[in-house]
This record gives structure tokens, sequence and C-alpha cells, in this order.
């Protein structure tokens, strides 16, 4: 990181329009989804809160975008190729890192039309040692590697049963990650990316991350953690790491985090902040601000 290096993390845009879907083409949980979009979601989403929060992140002219998943509502593949389309208008793939949430991976004919329409996105990785997995599981953590620091995505999204919101790892990707940020160069600054929240307890079990404990294990190797799914807008620590979860891109206190990268002799300093859609219009407001600095002493 010989210059600064501007990031911004959104999350849960949700932001296809199901009015086209009948529920008689649907079946299983995604008409459960389809009903629920209909009675409430379509209501507290809206596209002209997500345009502001587009308009305002490309005003930011920021060098790189990750978004922590949730783009959609019941996975359909329709719907995966419409938030391609939004994705398209937000920067280019090599400036954008995608990792999925429990919206979109929503049915076992989600994954395909995934890799399909986001691929680009998503930055898979080759996997030798899937063995097992999950298609979905397989191509994770993706890796990107900026000046002086690496961004690794994990996919926590997956089909699951009525009711459930859930994500999980799997010992692959956990492994995997593992080994990505042992190999990194020194003194590079490790960011990890996921929808659902890294840490237990945070969220019912219904909606947490199955294997949040054997994560947590291995983020006193990272430096921090970006995640989304709660709607809420928070930080704390975990791990070692500091997290921060960001709210929901479309919704009235719609909410985008920046970061601000410096490298400072060995360390790194971060300027964190936060900007929430204010209650009378189109602009974003500063809603919290934090400075800290990472790799000091490397
Ligand atoms: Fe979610």
């Amino acid at each position: 990181m010989c210059h600064a290096m501007r990031l911004i993390h959104i999350s849960d845009l949700h932001l296809t329009d199901l009015s086209t879907v009948s529920p008689q083409e649907i079946r299983g949980k995604r008409r459960l989804g389809h009903f629920s979009w209909r009675g409430r979601r379509r209501h507290r989403h809206l596209p002209v809160y997500l345009e502001a929060l587009r308009r305002a992140v490309r005003d930011a002219q920021p060098d790189f975008i990750v978004v922590t998943g949730d783009l959609i509502h019941i996975g359909l593949p329709s719907e995966l190729a419409a938030a391609a389309n939004w994705l398209e208008a937000l920067a280019p793939p090599g400036r954008v890192l995608v990792t999925p949430g429990n919206h979109d991976l929503y049915a076992d004919d989600s994954w395909a039309a995934c890799e399909e329409h986001w691929g680009r996105y998503l930055h898979l990785s080759p996997t030798a040692d899937a063995g097992g997995e999950a298609p979905f599981q397989r191509g994770f953590p993706s890796r990107v590697r900026l000046d002086g620091m690496d961004l690794y995505g994990l996919n926590t999204g997956c089909p699951t049963p009525l009711g459930a919101a859930s994500g999980r790892l799997g010992s692959g990707q956990r492994r995997r990650l593992g080994r990505l940020m042992a190999q990194a160069p020194a003194g590079t600054l490790k960011v990890v990316a996921l929808h659902h929240a890294p840490q237990r307890g945070l969220m019912p079990g219904r909606k947490a991350l199955a294997d949040a404990g054997a994560l947590e294990g291995l983020l006193g190797d990272a430096h921090l953690v970006l995640h989304g799914h709660g709607h809420w807008s928070r930080s704390y620590r975990c791990g070692g790491a500091r997290v921060f979860a960001v709210g929901s891109a479309s919704t009235a206190d719609a909410a985008f985090r920046q970061f601000d990268f410096h490298r400072q002799g060995g360390g790194v300093q971060v300027r964190m902040s936060l900007h929430v859609r204010g209650a009378d219009g189109d602009g974003f407001a500063l809603g919290e601000e934090d400075e800290f600095s990472v790799l000091a002493g490397c």
C-alpha cells in the first residue's frame, strides 16, 4: 500500500422486484419468501433508497467495493441476472468483491445461476482439495490481492430449511482461509468478508453461522472482518480482529461504510466512517467515525 486506498462496504441490497413472479410458479420455501416480500419486504427495501446509495458510493470514488451478500430475495435465476446488471452499473468486476448470502443461495438451483451471472464479481479461487464439498463452497475463499492488502471472500450462504436463515462455511473453506492468511507476505493487511456474523450469540440460532466458533479461532490472523445479514451497523471484536457490520443498502436508513487506509512506517492507519441516509432526502450523513492503526510493529 504505497498510497492511500479507499474501500467501501455495502450489504443486504435486496434489490429485486418479485411482482412479475407468480406464487404458482414457485414451490416450497420460495413461496413463503415471496409471501414475505409481498407483505413486508417490498415496502421496506425500496429502489429509490438503493439508487441514492449507489450515487453516494460512486461519488466517494472508492478504489474497491465489498458487497457482503443478500443482493436479492429468493435466489431465482432471474433475480441473480438482475443483480448482475446492478453490479455492472456500480463498478467493473476488477473493483468489486461479492460474497453470497442466504437469500442469494436460497434454493438448490441458485448456485449455478449465481456462478453464471456473478462469476466475475465472486473472484473464485481454483480449489484443489475440495473433495466432498458442495459446489457453492469449492471456489471459496476468494482472494483479491490489492496493494499491500489481501481481501478474502467467504461463502456462508447455503440452502436452508423453511424458517431458517443460517449459514455454514464448512471445514474446507476454513482450512483454506487459514492457509491463505498464513501464506500472505509479511506486512499484508488481511481483510475477511462474509455475509453472516462471525461472532457466536449475536444472532438467534436459526439465523446464525453454524461454524462461527471454528472461524473465530482463525480470525486471530485477520485484521478486519466485514459482514452484513443483521441489517444493523455495529462494530466489535472477534478472535482478535476488528469486525464491522453494515446495515441494509436499500432501507430508509440505508448505510455504507468507508475505510481509508494510509501506510505509515510499518503500520497502516485506518479511518472508518459510517454513512447513513438522512430522513429527509437523498443525502448521507456521517453516522460514526473511528480511527485506529493495524500492523504496527511489523
Ligand atoms: Fe441474510
